[in-house]
This record gives structure tokens, C-alpha cells and sequence, in this order.
């Protein structure tokens, strides 16, 4: 199949909007195509259509739809159903209803809002909840996988506007084994401004490079700004083997000392001066809420988000919708 124009039908559903392209796959909200058009929205990642011609691109976006599957935990978006007919290759999955972090960021900069502290601390929770899961991961008879997701990025954690923080994209998730291999070959993977300076610098990976990375995005929603700045790749890989992480602004968040040592745990350049585990990096940011007396609701975080960025939520439910409406009955 060629260039897909919207809207058009693959296998059961009926996609409508493009959501995002990324270097292997292209992100469509879709429906399926139930009684009286009565479908069910969900996503689907369907290859490029330049890939869906080499087998090993195809069984890379299955393989992704088998990891996915297997992680069942409401911080993870959930693959409902993946497919390969012909030339064409796709999972469907759960419609997060909202923006990925990457874009919400954008729009509290774009409107001058300072993020509530609630709601920084909830996604950093969800997104370590998630973490735990991938992390812990086991094969039918029960062996760790030891799954490393190696791309958390912002643009690869869905917030919902319901405020649900979930992780996505395992495009380039690997087991330990081939953590190893990885290695030795050198190769790339993920968004260079939240790797690890091991990741940086070609060395073995464990678990404990995504939770430098989820450091990284924790250290981002503290400070209002990106870590590692700069339009030139080299420079961004340089930043990265170094590890160099400044201190927050002075008189930023009450009890900063406490946030700066998570920070500083979570940051190490040592993997083994890090936290050993998701749940460790979690148990220290849930300690400093307690001892905060914060409360994180995320019904009342639903509310905020509704309220400050309505126009935003309109626009998008209300274009896609109009879309849908216009697009029914569509010929096989
Ligand atoms: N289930 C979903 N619900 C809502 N939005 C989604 C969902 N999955 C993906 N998206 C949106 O599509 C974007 C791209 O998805 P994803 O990261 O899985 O694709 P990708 O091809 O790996 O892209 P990239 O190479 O840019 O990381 C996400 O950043 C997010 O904005
Ligand atoms: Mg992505």
C-alpha cells in the first residue's frame, strides 16, 4: 500500500486521523468497524509502507505488539490486537485520550502555566509504577526477562486528560541478552538527550540506564527546561557520556534538599550508586510527597487539566469526531 490519505480501512477498523510518524511506523487514531459503525476508538501503529515489504521491520513491530502484550499494568498502554496482512503490519491499542508529556509541557509553556507540583509528582510515580512492571517482566515459566525499554522520552509517556500517565512505544525494547549484544554492536537507540552515559557510550545495559533516563524526565519537570540543550548532535552525545546534572533553582520546592539527593541517586553516573530498582526511585519520591503532606488526586487533576487546557481538549475531540462523522460508510 502506498501513502494512505484518511480515511481508510484496514483489516477491522477504520482509521481517521494521523496522530504521529515515527522512523518505523505511522500512529493513527482509528475505530473498529463494529455494528452501525458503533466502534470503539483505539490507535493503531501501522509499518511504513516502505517497510512493510522487509520481514525484519515486520517482525520488529510484532515483536514490540508481544512485549506489549505481556505487560498488564494501567501505567502502560494496553495492545489490544496486532496483524500482518500482505504489506501491512500494525498494533492496535488503547486510545490514550490526551497529549504524550512531551506536548502537555508545551502547553503549560505555551500558555505561561507553571505546572502544579501534584501534578509533576504524579506522573513521576505512574511513569516509575509503569517502569516497575516492564522491568519485572517474566516469560511463561516465570524467568525474568530482564526487559529494558531504553527510550523513555517525554514523547513516549501518554497523559490522559483524565489524568492517567502511561508508557509507550517499546519499538526498541530488548531483554537483557540482547542488552549485551547491543552493546558490543555500538548501535543507537532511543532519544540521545535522555540516554544514559552508559547508553552514551556504548557500554552493557541493565534496567538501571532506564532509570537514569526516567531521572532525566523527573530532573526536566522540576526545573521547567531540558537537560541536555543543544542542536548539535555530538555536543548532546558529549553532554550525555559526562552525566553533568545542575542543581535545581534555589528555593524552587520546599524541603529541596531532600528532591536534590533523590535527583542526585537517581542521577548517579555510576549505575551502582543508583537506585536498584523502579520501585526504589519510587519509595524516595513517595517518602518526600509524605513528607510534603501533598495530595495527589488525579480526579482533581482531571479537573485542572479539563480547565486549563479545554480549548485544546475541544479542539482535538471535536476535529476528530467531525472527522469520523463525515467518513461513515467507507467502502471496503
Ligand atoms: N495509545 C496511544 N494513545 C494516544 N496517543 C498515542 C498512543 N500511542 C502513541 N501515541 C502518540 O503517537 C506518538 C508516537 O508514538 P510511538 O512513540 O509509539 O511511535 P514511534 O514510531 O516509535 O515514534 P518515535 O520514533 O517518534 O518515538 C506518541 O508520542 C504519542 O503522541
Ligand atoms: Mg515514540
Amino acid at each position: 500500500m502506498g501513502e494512505k490519505s484518511i480515511p481508510f480501512r484496514i483489516g477491522d477498523y477504520v482509521a481517521f486521523d494521523r496522530i504521529g510518524k515515527g522512523g518505523m511506523a505511522e500512529i493513527f487514531l482509528a475505530r473498529t468497524t463494529g455494528c452501525c459503525g458503533a466502534g470503539k476508538k483505539v490507535v493503531l501503529k501501522i509499518i511504513l509502507p516502505y517497510l512493510g515489504k522487509i520481514p525484519s521491520f515486520v517482525a520488529a513491530l510484532m515483536n514490540e505488539a508481544k512485549i506489549m502484550e505481556r505487560i498488564r499494568s494501567p501505567f502502560v498502554t494496553q495492545v489490544a490486537d496486532a496483524q500482518v496482512r500482505g504489506e501491512d503490519a500494525w498494533i492496535a491499542m488503547e486510545y490514550v485520550e490526551g497529549v504524550d508529556l512531551h506536548h502537555l509541557l508545551g502547553l503549560f509553556s505555551k500558555k505561561k502555566l507553571r505546572v502544579p507540583e501534584e501534578l509533576l509528582f504524579h506522573v513521576i510515580t505512574c511513569l516509575l509504577q509503569g517502569l516497575a512492571s516492564v522491568h519485572g517482566l517474566r516469560d511463561e515459566a516465570g524467568r525474568p526477562l530482564d526487559l529494558i525499554h531504553l527510550d523513555l522520552s517525554p514523547g513516549n509517556v501518554l497523559v490522559s486528560f483524565a489524568a492517567e500517565v502511561k508508557l509507550c512505544d517499546f519499538g526498541v525494547a530488548v531483554t537483557g541478552d540482547a542488552a549485551r549484544i547491543l552493546a558490543q554492536s555500538k548501535e543507537v537507540r532511543g532519544k540521545l538527550s535522555y540516554m544514559s552515559p552508559e547508553q552514551a557510550a556504548g557500554l552493557p545495559l541493565d534496567r538501571r540506564s532506564d532509570l537514569f533516563s526516567a531521572g532525566i524526565i523527573f530532573w526536566e519537570l522540576l526545573s521547567g527546561r531540558k537537560l541536555y540543550s543543544s542542536s548539535d548532535k555530538d555536543k548532546v552525545y558529549q553532554m550525555a557520556a559526562e552525566a553533568q546534572v545542575p542543581p535545581l533553582e534555589p528555593g524552587r520546592f520546599a524541603r529541596q534538599e531532600a528532591l536534590e539527593a533523590i535527583l542526585a541517586r537517581a542521577l548517579a553516573r555510576e549505575p551502582a550508586q543508583r537506585y536498584g530498582s523502579a520501585l526504589e526511585f519510587l519509595d524516595a519520591v513517595a517518602g518526600y510527597v509524605r513528607a510534603r503532606k501533598l495530595v495527589v488526586s488525579q480526579l482533581s487533576l482531571a479537573s485542572f487539566l479539563e480547565e486549563a487546557f479545554s480549548e485544546e481538549i475541544l479542539r482535538l475531540r471535536y476535529e476528530r469526531e467531525r472527522v469520523m462523522s463525515m467518513l461513515l460508510p467507507v467502502e471496503v
